[in-house]
């Protein structure tokens, strides 16, 4: 790319997130094709922030101190003269995500970050948190795009949809690029750059229906032989390192199974959670869940070394890697600032893309992103397993996004009660009382 491409002005939403230091450390990876100009963090909590925020200065004081920095906890000053919102903000922090996870397996049944009962819940704090950020963006920063990957992404995308329904916020998740990224090596390519994939499904409830390289030539054989053995663990190439969280190897493993209710197809990982979900609940700890797992493992990695960078005053040695799995969200930021008509799955609009699927759905599909935002494209009529299951999580996440509107406890128990997850209407009450009392402080009144 040429050397004029303007600067960018950028704040990261969720400041103190545990995927900011790589996120960083990705954005000035990328600074060549995506040059900046100033960095903001912002975040409501100032003492989680301030433990990223002093690194980071450092970071950037060592690799670019071309960079204006500022971490705050102000609105304004944080959302004034941007250009990008990054946002991955969490309501409720991980103390709320244990309990999302933790009520539900009171009742046998599986507790999920963003499927199920726990996703329910954490929608109902989310929505509200992200409103503000889209509001903030547009006070200050009229002309902005928000770049949103803060979770439930289905519901919050629902959410904008039908309350800002002209906010420039475009809604994306790692999980399918990450998923391709596994697909590559399982086919020997360098990049999943080389694939051409159709997809089309909710978030975190999708198929892949066709991939093809450059020239034109089918992989799905190879891949279906490979992920009916061995999912999407690379363990079948000795692939996967030993570290992994031994949570994420059995989600990928299981994928096998998953994979078998479709042969023509290739699923995202997050179906186990719909289709095995008592083995999901079965496999779990009610005493030490994925939200443990984090807190013991990802935050302690990350924040500890944030901390020994700000002792030392120096990131010189750093163990921080950068977040390659992130650069999707250098390539949405650059399609939109360059006009570079990237090909992207993004949370969008169905609007006839899907034939046979409700208009209104936010669906994952592949889009083309250029500077006037994502066109999607159309991915034909879908069969009657797929239409029937994301029918059914479709009124889910409307339901909640209803029930927050209306503060409506019917709705929302209609939510829990129409949820694949939840075996029964009354099971779906008993955990939804208990998540009313354990989220007083972020959801609002219902009646
Ligand atoms: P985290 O708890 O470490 O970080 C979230 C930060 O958000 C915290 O510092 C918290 O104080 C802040 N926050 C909470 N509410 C806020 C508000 N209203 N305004 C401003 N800041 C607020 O969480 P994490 O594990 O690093 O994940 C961050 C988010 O990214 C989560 O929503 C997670 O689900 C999401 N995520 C999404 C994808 C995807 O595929 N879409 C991938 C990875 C992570
Ligand atoms: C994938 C999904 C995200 C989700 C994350 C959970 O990246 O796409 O939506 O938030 O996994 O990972 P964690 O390590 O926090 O359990
Ligand atoms: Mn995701």
């Amino acid at each position: 790319m040429s050397k004029e491409l303007k600067p960018q002005s950028i704040v990261i939403a969720g400041g103190g997130s545990t995927f900011t230091p790589e996120i960083i450390l990705m954005l000035l990876d990328n600074a060549e094709t995506l040059p900046i100009r100033t960095l903001k963090l912002y975040d409501n909590d100032p003492e989680r922030q301030k433990i990223v925020a002093d690194a980071v200065e450092i970071i950037l004081s060592e690799r670019a101190p071309h960079i204006e920095y500022l971490a705050t906890t102000d609105p304004k000053e944080a959302f004034t003269d941007i250009d990008f919102v990054m946002a991955h903000i969490r309501v409720g922090k991980y103390a709320m995500r244990e309990q999302d996870e933790k009520i539900p397996l009171k009742y046998g049944v599986i507790g999920q970050e963003t499927c199920g009962p726990g996703g329910i819940a954490y929608g109902m704090r989310s929505i509200g948190g992200v409103l503000e950020l889209v509001d903030y963006m547009e006070r200050y920063s009229p002309d902005a795009w928000m770049l949103n990957y803060s979770n439930p992404a289905a519901i919050v995308a629902e959410a904008t949809r039908k309350l800002r329904p002209n906010s420039k916020i475009l809604n994306i998740c790692d999980m399918p690029i990450g998923l391709e990224s596994r697909m590559a090596k399982v086919l020997g390519l360098e990049s999943r750059k080389e694939m051409d994939v159709r997809y089309y499904g909710l978030n975190h409830f999708g198929w892949w229906t066709d991939i093809h390289d450059k020239n034109g030539n089918d992989l799905m054989p190879k891949l279906k032989e490979y992920i009916s053995k061995h999912g999407f663990s690379l363990e079948g190439l000795g692939k996967d390192p030993k570290e992994n969280d031994p949570s994420w190897m059995d989600t990928y493993r299981k994928a096998k199974d998953v994979y078998q209710l479709d042969p023509y197809t290739l699923p995202n990982t997050y179906l186990k959670y719909y289709f095995f979900p008592d083995e999901a609940a079965e496999h779990s700890d009610p005493n030490f869940t994925r939200a443990n797992e984090v807190m013991a493992g990802r935050e302690k990695r990350v924040f500890g070394e944030c901390m020994r960078i700000t002792e030392m005053k120096t990131a010189k040695d750093t163990k921080l890697e950068v977040g390659a799995h992130a650069s999707y969200i250098v390539d949405l930021a650059r399609a939109i600032a360059y006009n570079s008509h990237e090909r992207m799955l993004l949370i969008v609009p169905n609007n006839g893309s899907i034939v046979n699927f409700d208009p209104t759905a936010m669906v994952e599909i592949p889009c083309i992103v250029g500077s006037n935002g994502p066109e999607p494209l159309t991915q034909g009529e879908i069969p009657r397993f797929q239409k029937g299951l994301m029918e059914q999580q479709v009124a889910v996440e409307k339901l909640v996004v209803e029930a927050w509107v209306e503060k409506s406890y019917q709705k929302l128990w209609q939510a829990f009660a129409t949820s694949k997850i939840i075996p029964n209407a009354k099971v779906a009450k008993d955990i939804l009382d208990n998540m009313i009392e354990a989220n007083k402080d972020f959801w609002p009144e219902l009646h």
